[in-house]
């Protein structure tokens, strides 16, 4: 499916967007034709090709996403970004709140009209052990660190993305990044343990009005979704793909 369907935002459901950013799915469109001047400039800083050429895919996607839903060309997307960095819409486009994340070769868009939303992906880098030990020593809370230290070898790398995208997710979910200091709320751990906040400190109410989701992606990544919202909502896993042009329909 493409983002040039006309898909409806919704209430009960959150869309999340998976984009390849792999060198054949780099969009046909030059960068000029979609991307503000400020994005042009920031691919321009890339120093390696590669990366340059994922950001311009995740965000010529990004555009064409939301342009999609908004019945808008994706140039005429208008971005404002909070005192954090997290990028918004206009309130005016119908209240639809999204969110992005890239890692490796993927990227993912969430888009609803539910809650403020945050989604994270990570790719899994082969590291030690020990390695993660110390970094969820450093970043997690005691809990998710005992949680995470009880897992053995063979349980190490589920137990840690687990809890490192659903930190993630629930921390962009805010859009104040580490303004929110990670050690202070608590999130279950391990693929096969449903996500869920357990304990906040920081907002304690997030505990019963933030929901965490799992998400699914290619094998070798993690990824979460958090959702500022107390009801349940379907989670509708989309494939965007790259459009034929990117002229108005
Ligand atoms: C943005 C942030 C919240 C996440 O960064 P990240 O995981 O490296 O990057 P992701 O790919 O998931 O997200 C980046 C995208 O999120 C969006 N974003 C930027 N700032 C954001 C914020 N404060 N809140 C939510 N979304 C934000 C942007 O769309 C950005 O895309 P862009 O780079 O194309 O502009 C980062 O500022 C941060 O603070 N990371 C914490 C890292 C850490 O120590 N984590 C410990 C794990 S428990």
């Amino acid at each position: 499916m493409t983002a040039r369907q006309h898909p409806r935002p919704s209430p009960e459901t959150v869309d999340v967007w998976s984009i390849s950013l792999a060198p054949a799915m780099s969009p046909s469109t030059r960068p000029n034709d979609v991307l503000s001047p400020a994005e042009i400039a920031r691919a321009e800083r890339f120093v390696q090709p590669k990366h340059r050429q994922r950001f311009i895919t995740a965000r010529t996607a990004l555009r064409e996403i939301l342009g999609s839903y908004l019945g808008l060309p994706p140039a005429a997307i208008c971005f404002r970004i909070n005192a954090h960095g997290k990028p918004y819409l206009d309130p005016a486009s119908a209240m639809l709140q999204f969110n992005l994340s890239h890692s490796g070769d993927w990227a993912l868009c969430a888009v609803t009209t539910a809650g403020e939303v945050g989604v994270d992906i990570e790719r899994v880098r082969p590291r030690a052990q020990a390695y993660r030990l110390k970094v969820a020593r450093r970043f997690f809370s005691a809990h998710e660190y005992h949680a995470i230290n009880s897992a053995g070898p063979a349980g190490i790398d589920s137990a840690f993305f687990s809890g490192w995208t659903r930190k993630e997710a629930y921390i962009k979910c805010h859009g104040k990044g580490l303004a929110i200091p990670l050690a202070t709320f608590t999130v279950s751990i391990g693929a096969t343990t449903p996500a869920a906040l357990i304990q906040s400190d920081w907002n304690p109410v997030d505990v019963t009005q933030c929901r965490l989701y799992d998400l699914d992606v290619p094998a070798g990544y993690y990824a979460a979704l958090a959702l500022l919202n107390t009801k349940p909502v379907r989670i509708c896993q989309l494939n965007w793909s790259v459009p034929a042009t990117s002229s108005p329909e």
